[in-house]
């Protein structure tokens, strides 16, 4: 059975709650095998999927295709997709119409969105068309531009009261759960103390409702820049790196394939089709 908003929110001050993102159906499948409670079909797939500097080329074309992909990998975790950049900014029934659609098109369960009290319009209407909202506030990707870079949000005194009043404008709005990126702990488990609505952190300590991590980071598949606050499970990149390694050796030197990876052929055809003419055969 695939988990409901209300079993999340059920877990609020009891047990934390556990997601990941994923951008394809076989790492979805693993994820929910794994049992992590929600799946996030994060707009990130701009830099760890495609490439890009940063989210803000991915389209909404691009986040139902991958978040087709992941609904049908997912059976029992809720799987929320992200709305990207510009698909909800200009106006509320921009808001509604890219959330209908990514809704409608993937089968998700949520759809999630960055900003605080000047989004909360738009959490508003998409929630009142029945589309349940994960808020996300703190380190904001959409608006790196605006904010200089990725930096830690809250640690001065007037950046906190904002992001308490974000908190508040999200959750008023209808988000049944908010993202809280960047953040210090114990202003965050402040936030998550004062909200009936689930938080969901990364990088803003354990004090919340839940924890998020990018899959790619914290499997360790990625061999550049890691954030302070990712933790890291594996060392995928070296795993594939050796593994890539000697399939390439093994290629060169003719020790892949080897017998059991090979099909087999009788001995008495391979003999009539060395004492047939190579000619006959080609003309036959
Ligand atoms: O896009 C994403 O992966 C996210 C997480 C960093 C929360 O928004």
């Amino acid at each position: 059975m695939r988990k409901s908003i209300f079993d999340l929110l059920d877990r609020k001050g009891q047990q934390p709650v556990s997601m990941l993102t994923a951008y394809d159906y076989n790492t979805a499948r693993t994820i929910d095998e794994a049992g992590i409670d929600m799946i996030l079909v994060g707009d990130s797939l701009g830099n760890v999927m495609l490439g890009y500097e940063n989210t803000l080329a991915v389209t909404v074309e691009d986040m139902i295709h991958h978040g087709k992909a992941v609904v049908r990998g997912a059976r029992q975790a809720f799987v929320v997709v992200d709305m990207p950049f510009m698909s909800y900014q200009a106006s509320v029934e921009d808001a509604v119409r890219n959330a209908g659609r990514i809704m409608k098109e993937t089968n998700c369960q949520a759809v999630k969105l960055e900003g605080g009290v000047e989004y909360a319009d738009r959490i508003k209407a998409i929630t009142q068309a029945g589309i349940p909202v994960v808020a996300h506030i703190g380190l904001t990707p959409q608006s790196v531009n605006a904010m200089g870079g990725y930096k830690v949000q809250g640690k001065s005194l007037e950046q906190a009261k904002k992001l308490i009043r974000d908190a508040q404008a999200v959750e008023e709005a209808g988000a049944f759960a908010i993202t809280l990126e960047c953040v210090p702990a114990t202003l965050a488990k402040l936030i998550t103390e004062q909200a009936k609505a689930l938080t969901i952190g990364i990088g803003a300590g354990n004090g919340c409702d839940g924890q998020v991590l990018v899959y790619q980071d914290m499997l360790g598949y990625t061999d550049g820049f890691t954030p302070k606050f990712v933790k890291k499970y594996a060392d995928l990149h070296s795993v594939m790196l050796e593994a890539f390694k000697q399939y390439k050796q093994e290629c060169e030197q003719r020790s892949f394939p080897e017998t059991g990876q090979t099909y087999a052929i009788s001995e008495e055809v391979m003999q009539a089709l060395f004492e047939t003419e190579i000619e006959e055969v080609k003309r036959s």
